[in-house]
C-alpha cells in the first residue's frame, strides 16, 4: 500500500522481501529478494535509495544502524526506536518512564516469577512474549493460579505480564512525525476477536472528551519516538473513560488502513511524506469510514482463491484491498474492505454494514 501511494508523489519505491515476486512487487519500482534482517540486502537498499524505512518490526535495528553509517543513507523511524518497540517490556518501561499511562505490568522469566507477579497484580492477566508476537500470537491469557504453569510453558522465554484491562473499547491513533511537524489522525475504534483486529470505525463511538484524551496520549507517545514516519498507537479506553497505552507499531498500521478512503491524506502517503522530508498532508477525515479485515477461513494452508468478490463489488462504495498473498491459512490477514459513509453516517450502522459486506467472501471451496 506504500507502493500505491508512492507513484503519485513521484517517489520510486524499492522493496525488500524474502518472497520473490512479493505482494509489493507489482506496485514497486524494483525488489531485492532477501530476509528482512539480512544485512547484505539492507546494504544494497542503502546504496541504491535516498532514504530507508521499514513496515515490519522484523527489520534488524543493528543492521540498519550499520548500513546508515556505511552508506550515509538516513533511516526513518530511528533504528533505536525500532529496538525499543521490538521488546514489549522495554517499550512499556520507556513509555511509563515518560509518563504515558499504561496497564500495570511485571517482567517474568519463569513460571515462579509469573505466579509471584500475579499474587500482586491479580487475575485475570495477559502474559506476553517480549519479542516476536503479532496478531495475538505470543499472548496468553492467564485466568487463575491453575493456569500459571501452562501459560508460561506456552511462551517459554522472556516475557511480561500485564493486568487484564476490562476495557470499554479499544482505540487507535495514527500519529505522524514529519520534518519539524507533529500530527495525529482522527481516533479509530478497533474491534478485535481472538486478539486479532477484525473491524475498525472512525469516528470511534467514544465520548468526545475520551477521543480528545486519546489524541493527547498519542502526542505524548510521539514525544518519545525518534525519527520521522507514521506510528500506529493502540489504546484501551477503560470503563472510567481513562486511556491506557497498549502498544505501538513504528509504521503504518492495520488500524489506519481506512484512511485510504476515509481521509484526505492516507497513512501511507503520510508515511512517505514524513520519511522523505516532504510537508505532511492534512489528517482531516473525509467521512465516517469503517473497515473489515479478510482473514483466512481455511483449516489447512493452501493456495489463496477468494470467492464472493462480485457480490461484494455490487455493493456501492465497498472498496476491496487485496494484498496479493499467494497462500492462505487460518486467520492470515489477506486483505481488507473499506466502507466510507455519508457525512452524517452512524458509526455503529457503518461497522455493521461493512461486516455484512464481507460476509460472502471466503477462501473455502
Ligand atoms: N492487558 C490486556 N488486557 C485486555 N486485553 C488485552 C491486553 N493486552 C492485549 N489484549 C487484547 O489482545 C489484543 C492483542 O494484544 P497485543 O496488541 O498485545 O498483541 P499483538 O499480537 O502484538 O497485536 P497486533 O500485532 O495484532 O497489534 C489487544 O488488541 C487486546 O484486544
Ligand atoms: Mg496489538
Amino acid at each position: 500500500m506504500l507502493g500505491e501511494a508512492a507513484a503519485p508523489l513521484g517517489i520510486d519505491l524499492l522493496v525488500s522481501d524474502p518472497t520473490p515476486d512479493a505482494p509489493a512487487a507489482p506496485v514497486a519500482r524494483d525488489q531485492v529478494v532477501g530476509a528482512f534482517d539480512d544485512e547484505a540486502t539492507i546494504r544494497e537498499l542503502g546504496e541504491r535509495a535516498d532514504v530507508l524505512t521499514f513496515e515490519i518490526e522484523l527489520a534488524d535495528p543493528d543492521a540498519l544502524e550499520r548500513v546508515r553509517e556505511e552508506t550515509g543513507t538516513p533511516v526513518h523511524p530511528h533504528p533505536e526506536t525500532l529496538r525499543t518497540i521490538q521488546d514489549k517490556l522495554v517499550q512499556k518501561r520507556r513509555l511509563q518512564d515518560a509518563g504515558v499511562p499504561v496497564p500495570e505490568f511485571r517482567a517474568v522469566d519463569s513460571a515462579d516469577d509469573l505466579g509471584a507477579a500475579l499474587d500482586d497484580l491479580g487475575y485475570p492477566a495477559m502474559l506476553k512474549a517480549r519479542e516476536g508476537g503479532y496478531d495475538g500470537r505470543g499472548n496468553v491469557p492467564v485466568e487463575n493460579p491453575a493456569d500459571v504453569e501452562s501459560a508460561f510453558a506456552a511462551i517459554d522465554g522472556p516475557a511480561m505480564v500485564e493486568a487484564f484491562v476490562d476495557f470499554e473499547r479499544e482505540l487507535a491513533v495514527m500519529g505522524c512525525l514529519g520534518d519539524g511537524e507533529v500530527d495525529t489522525f482522527p481516533v479509530t475504534e478497533t474491534i478485535h476477536e481472538e486478539e486479532i483486529l477484525r473491524r475498525t470505525v472512525s469516528p470511534a463511538r467514544a465520548p468526545p472528551a475520551v477521543s480528545e484524551r486519546a489524541r493527547e496520549v498519542a502526542r505524548d507517545v510521539l514525544d518519545v519516538m525518534e525519527g520521522r514516519g507514521v506510528y500506529g498507537i493502540e489504546l484501551f479506553e477503560t470503563s472510567d473513560g481513562d486511556i491506557l497505552l497498549n502498544e505501538i507499531a513504528p509504521r503504518p498500521h492495520n488500524s489506519g488502513h481506512w484512511t485510504v478512503e476515509g481521509c484526505h491524506t492516507s497513512q501511507f502517503e503520510q508515511h512517505l511524506r514524513a520519511v522523505t522530508g516532504l510537508p505532511l498532508g492534512t489528517t482531516e477525515r473525509r467521512c465516517p469510514t469503517a473497515s473489515a479485515n479478510l482473514l483466512g477461513d481455511v483449516d489447512e494452508r493452501q493456495k489463496a482463491r477468494l470467492h464472493g468478490v462480485e457480490e461484494l463489488l455490487e455493493r456501492d462504495r465497498s472498496a476491496l484491498h487485496w494484498y496479493g498473498k499467494r497462500e492462505v491459512y487460518r486467520l492470515r490477514k489477506m486483505g481488507h474492505v473499506t466502507l466510507p459513509g455519508d457525512g452524517d453516517a452512524d458509526p455503529g450502522a457503518l461497522v455493521r454494514s461493512v461486516r455484512e459486506a464481507v460476509r460472502p467472501l471466503t477462501f473455502r471451496n
